[in-house]
């Protein structure tokens, strides 16, 4: 139990010392060097500056001292020798033998994983390096422009976000289309962009079971038998990856055209494997061995920094000071960046559906706060949308500034512009107006000083990186899933299972039944109201 941990208690009573306290004042002081010099870490290409958090040296020092009481070391030794931390699903989580090198001693149930990795991945190197060569060509012989991924959750949010952040890339060379919603909309408007002749599908599940990609790839079949491709040709518009052969073979798809991964790879922590054939397509094996390079640097800090020096411990612990002792609910994610601009996306999922739990491993409740709420979005954006929130509202809201120091794609001033406004949020937030200032600046109108007051004492975090690239970005995303681990550690739960996501699934299915005509099924009256609203205009009342 989280909360009956020694340093839980000494965190509360110092959080009750300092809670006055501004940082700004800090920032004056003679010795502000000093902290930003302490409070400051690089790793894996990835410059932290956590110098802006309401935190002293003593609130540091009890974190990681909540962080070795609940065990850390421990757990993520055992999360690295492939123990089955899944509990409920009683499966590893070896997300870092994806990234890992041939040589790697990776094992689960005491079998080694890597050479079968290994051969995942030359089949992808040889299976991409034939579509963008133009060897590997549609049912016609005409060679492959477009592919589209279907797939959702960790099969969609993963390698959409990667794609998005490399497209600068000069090594992109076919079109990547992601349809991921049941919302035939989506499909619909992706086909009537592409050419059948010319487009490969990847359907994307791990389960090859999940209704969204099932249906999708049930009309994408359609699509191509309806626009002149013989079933018996199917084979060379398709290709699957999941870890369920005997569930690709009954869709049709021959097991020589599936790219496998393993029940120890979780859906959020999936596009290193061959979920991330996406990746390979649009930017060349060469590109994803790198972002595999990212992780596997950022994994080594992880597996061996010391706690207080660790990048993914220090804002794992910042994350839990502000969530259960300064009762701070959400947290913000605002990438720098356009190419940054799906991570949040990304990261809701990573965050929230590890670790919106209730229950600990042994199955008592949690007597703390879990996952905040995670959102966001790419800067300046936000700036002109919901900043005012974050700067003068009455809730605090910790964010993670993301930048790259130079720009993918430049254009002559743009990211001075850019870079300015993300440094100077972060100052802003910390620093805040007093009234005098307000004063100062020669404001006419009195009655709206008290308008322009900025509290300050916002915290947040700035992560600089000097360019996006496959190696950076790879650090960038292994560096938020260890944070994510290491927060579940600290509240005691499962980070790895979803059983949150199954209730909604299971009413989904008679409620189907019954908008397609099915006699209607005692429901509460509200939801009731509801189908018969739908089944009206649907016809099927
Ligand atoms: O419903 C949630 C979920 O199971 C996610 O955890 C997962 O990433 C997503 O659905 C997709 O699952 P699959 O890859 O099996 O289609």
């Amino acid at each position: 139990m989280p909360t009956n941990l020694h340093a839980w208690d000494a965190l509360q009573q110092h959080h009750e010392a300092i809670r006055e306290q501004q940082m700004r004042d800090w920032f004056d002081a003679p010795d502000a060097g000093q902290r930003v010099a302490q409070f400051s870490l690089e790793a894996a290409g990835l410059y932290l500056d956590y110098a802006k958090n309401r935190v002293t040296p003593q609130t540091l020092a009890l974190l990681m001292q909540l962080a070795d009481e609940a065990g850390l070391n421990e757990r993520r030794d055992a999360m690295f020798a492939g123990d089955q931390i899944n509990a409920t699903e009683h499966r590893a989580a070896l997300h870092m033998a994806l990234r890992a090198l041939p040589e790697a001693g990776y094992q689960v149930d005491g079998a080694p994983v890597m050479p079968a990795i290994q051969a995942v991945r030359e089949r992808m190197r040889d299976f991409s390096e034939r579509v963008r060569g133009g060897q590997w060509t549609g049912a016609s012989g005409k060679r492959i422009t477009d592919v589209i991924n279907l797939g959702i959750g960790g099969s969609d949010l993963g390698p959409r976000m990667v794609c998005r952040a490399l497209a600068h890339l000069p090594g992109n060379r076919l079109r990547l289309h992601f349809v991921s919603n049941v919302d035939g909309t989506e499909l619909a408007e992706t086909l009537s962009r592409v050419d059948p002749e010319h487009t490969l599908v990847i359907v994307c599940s791990k389960t090859f079971t999940t209704l969204e990609t099932m249906a999708n790839a049930g009309s994408a079949r359609r699509w191509f038998l309806d626009n002149g491709v013989a079933e018996n040709q199917l084979s060379r518009h398709f290709v699957a990856v999941s870890t369920n052969v005997e569930a690709v073979r009954a869709f049709g798809i021959d097991p020589a055209n599936m790219f496998e991964f393993w029940d120890w790879v979780g859906g959020r922590f999936s596009l290193w494997s061959s979920v991330g054939l996406s990746i390979v397509l649009a930017l060349g094996y060469d590109a994803f061995a790198e972002l595999l390079a990212g992780g596997r640097a950022m994994d080594e800090h992880f597996r061996t920094a010391p706690l207080p020096a660790n990048m993914p411990v220090v804002m794992a612990m910042l994350g839990i000071w502000y969530r259960n002792f300064c009762g701070m609910s959400t947290s913000c994610l605002a990438p720098y960046s356009t190419s940054l601009e799906l991570f949040p996306a990304f990261l809701q999922q990573l965050e929230m559906e590890s670790n919106g739990k209730s229950v600990q491993l042994d199955g008592r409740r949690v007597h703390a706060h879990t996952s905040p709420v995670v959102w966001g979005s790419a800067g300046t954006n936000g700036q002109h949308a919901y900043f005012q929130m974050i700067h003068q509202g009455s809730q605090i809201v910790p964010v993670d500034f993301i930048a790259p120091l130079r720009p993918p794609r430049a254009l002559p001033g743009h990211h001075a512009k850019l870079l300015a406004n993300c440094f100077a949020q972060a100052e802003a937030l910390m620093r805040g107006r007093t009234a005098e200032e307000v004063r100062a600046g020669g404001t006419a109108d009195d009655a709206c000083v008290s308008h322009m007051v900025f509290d300050g004492n916002r915290p947040s975090n700035t992560l600089l990186m000097q360019d996006v690239t496959p190696h950076t970005l790879g650090a960038l995303i292994a560096l938020y899933e260890h944070r994510t681990f290491v927060q579940g550690v600290i509240w005691n739960i499962n980070s790895f299972d979803q059983w949150g996501v199954e209730l909604g699934k299971l009413l989904a299915r008679p409620i189907e039944a019954e908008l397609n005509g099915a006699a209607t099924a005692p429901h509460d009256a509200s939801t009731t109201t509801l189908i018969a609203r739908a089944r009206a205009a649907l016809g099927s009342a």
